[in-house]
C-alpha cells in the first residue's frame, strides 16, 4: 500500500489477508482462482513479499464477503511507545473559529496517534460574558457531537451545557473537570480576559466509533433504537439483558423457570413487559446458570451522570499520594469520570519526585494522553522492549502513551510540575482480554500475526 505511516504495514496487511482467506476456508489455490491471481502469488502476498494493493483489496471485497476495511491494518505512529507534541506545533496549528460572526474560539491540536480514537484539543475562549446565565445571548452552543467528552478547565471559564431541553451554566476554576455524554449541546465562555481561560477538551469514541458505527449505520435506525439499553444511576433492573439472552436461545419463561427453579410469577417480575422487579444475587447466579452465561453478562452498568454530565470540582476532588507516604513520587487527584466508562481514567498529577531514581513508574492497560500544565517542565521516562527512553517536556507539551508502556516522572527545575492524565480503554476489551487468556497455545501470536495456512497440506 502507498502513504502508510510507520513500520510494518504491509505485514500486517499481508497477515489479515492471510487470516481472512482461513476464515473462508480458502487455501492458496482457490484464493488465487477467486482473486484472479496468477498460481504462486498469494503465498507472496501472505508473506508480505509483495505489497498488498488497493486493487486487491477491491476485488477481495467484491468476491468474498467482506470488507475493504477488514484488510486494511492500521498505521503504526509512535513505535517507541510514547510520542511527543511540542508546544510550538501545538501553536502552529491554532485556528480561530467563529460562531454567529464573532471570534469564540481558538482551537489548537494536541498529541494525537493513529492507534487511539482520542481527539484532544487546546480551546482558549475567546467570547467574554458578564454573567453565568444559562440563556445569556452572547453564549453561542454547539450541536452536540459524537465523541464523549472530558473537558479540564484552566482560568474563569462558564461552561454551559443542555439535556432534554434544560439549559445550563458552571462557573470553573482551574483543575475542575467534566466528563459528558455524546451529543449534548455545550459550550464555553470566559469570565474576564484579564488571565488565561482555557480547556483541555479531550474527546473519544469509546466503544462508539470503528465497527459498531458502520454496522448500525447498515441496519438502520429502528435497530439502533431497538438496540439501545437503557443505563441508570443504580444499574439494578437486568431485565433488558435477561430478555435479551432469553431471546437469543428461544428460551421461553415456563422453560427458565423450568431451568432456574425459580417460580413463573418471579421469572414475570424480572423479564416481563415493563419489569421493574431487581433481582438478588442468588436469582442473578441462577438465571446465569440457566442462560448459560456469565452473571456479568446479565447485569447493566450505571451511570452516575446527572443530565449528561459528571462534574468534579477541584475543592471536592480526591487526593492522594503516589506509591506510598514515605516515599511519595507523585500527588495523584482524581478527575472527573462515570462508570459507564470504566476504562477511562482521568489524573492530575503534582510531581513531587525531584529526581528520576526517586520516582515511581506508573503503567496502565489503556492508551495514555498527557499536557504539562502549568510553568515547570517535567523529565519523563519510559520504557518499551526492553529500551529505556527519557525526555523533557515543557510547558504545553503534549505525549501519547501506548498501553502497558511504564512511565515515570521527576522535576526538572525548583518548581514541581503538574501533568494532566487522561487514559482511555481502546479496542481490546475486557471480552477481547478474556478471549485471548482462553486461546490454545500459540493463538494470540497468531491472532495478532497469522502467517499460516489453517492446516498442514503435508496432513500433519
Ligand atoms: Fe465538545
Amino acid at each position: 500500500m502507498s502513504a502508510t505511516v510507520g513500520e510494518g504495514f504491509d505485514r500486517r496487511a499481508a497477515a489479515l489477508l492471510r487470516a481472512a482467506a482461513n476464515d473462508l476456508k480458502r487455501d492458496d489455490d482457490n484464493a488465487e482462482r477467486d482473486l484472479g491471481l496468477e498460481p504462486g502469488s498469494f503465498a507472496e502476498y501472505t508473506s508480505g513479499r509483495r505489497p498488498v494493493d488497493w486493487a486487491l483489496l477491491q476485488r477481495a471485497a467484491e468476491v468474498w464477503p467482506l470488507n475493504e476495511r477488514d484488510l486494511l491494518p492500521i498505521h503504526d505512529d509512535c513505535p517507541t511507545g510514547l510520542s511527543v507534541l511540542r508546544a510550538k506545533e501545538s501553536e502552529a496549528s491554532s485556528r480561530v473559529l467563529a460562531r454567529g460572526g464573532t471570534d469564540y474560539y481558538e482551537y489548537r491540536d494536541t498529541a494525537m496517534s493513529r492507534i487511539a480514537s482520542y481527539r484532544p484539543e487546546w480551546i482558549r475562549m475567546l467570547q467574554v460574558v458578564g454573567n453565568d446565565r444559562a440563556d445569556n445571548p452572547d453564549v453561542r452552543w454547539n450541536r452536540g457531537h459524537l465523541l464523549y467528552q472530558f473537558t479540564y478547565f484552566v482560568g474563569p471559564v462558564n461552561y454551559y451545557y443542555r439535556w432534554q431541553g434544560e439549559s445550563y451554566c458552571v462557573p470553573m476554576e482551574t483543575g475542575d473537570s467534566v466528563w459528558g455524554l455524546p451529543f449534548a449541546p455545550h459550550s464555553f465562555t470566559a469570565r474576564g480576559d484579564a488571565e488565561p481561560a482555557y480547556i483541555l477538551a479531550l474527546t473519544y469514541g469509546g466503544g462508539l466509533v470503528g465497527d459498531a458505527q458502520r454496522e448500525l449505520a447498515v441496519l438502520g435506525r429502528r435497530a439502533a433504537h431497538e438496540l439501545a439499553l437503557p443505563v441508570t444511576r443504580d444499574a439494578t433492573s437486568a431485565d433488558g439483558q435477561i430478555r435479551s439472552f432469553m431471546a437469543a436461545g428461544c428460551v421461553t419463561p415456563a422453560e427458565l423457570a423450568a431451568r432456574t427453579g425459580l417460580p413463573p410469577e418471579r421469572i414475570r417480575q424480572l423479564t416481563g413487559p415493563g419489569a421493574r422487579a431487581v433481582p438478588t444475587q442468588d436469582e442473578l447466579t441462577v438465571l446465569a446458570d440457566g442462560l448459560g452465561v456469565s452473571v456479568r453478562d446479565l447485569l447493566p452498568p450505571r451511570s452516575t451522570s446527572r443530565h449528561g454530565v459528571s462534574i468534579q470540582h477541584a475543592r471536592d476532588a480526591r487526593s492522594w499520594v503516589h506509591p506510598d507516604e514515605g516515599r511519595p513520587a507523585y500527588r495523584l487527584t482524581r478527575l472527573a469520570g462515570d462508570p459507564l466508562h470504566p476504562h477511562t481514567s482521568a489524573l492530575q498529577v503534582d510531581v513531587l519526585a525531584t529526581a528520576d531514581a526517586d520516582s515511581a513508574p506508573l503503567a496502565t492497560h489503556q492508551h495514555q494522553y498527557l499536557f504539562v500544565l502549568g510553568d515547570a517542565p517535567v523529565r519523563i521516562s519510559w520504557e518499551r522492549d526492553g529500551e529505556r527512553r527519557t525526555d523533557v517536556l515543557g510547558p504545553g507539551d503534549s505525549a501519547y502513551t501506548e498501553p502497558l508502556v511504564p512511565v515515570t516522572f521527576s522535576a526538572v527545575t525548583e518548581a514541581a510540575p503538574r501533568v494532566l492524565m487522561l487514559r482511555i480503554g481502546g479496542h481490546v476489551t475486557p471480552d477481547v482480554r478474556h478471549a485471548l487468556g482462553a486461546m490454545a497455545e500459540q493463538g494470540i501470536d497468531r491472532y495478532i500475526a497469522e502467517d499460516r495456512l489453517w492446516y498442514s497440506k503435508e496432513g500433519n
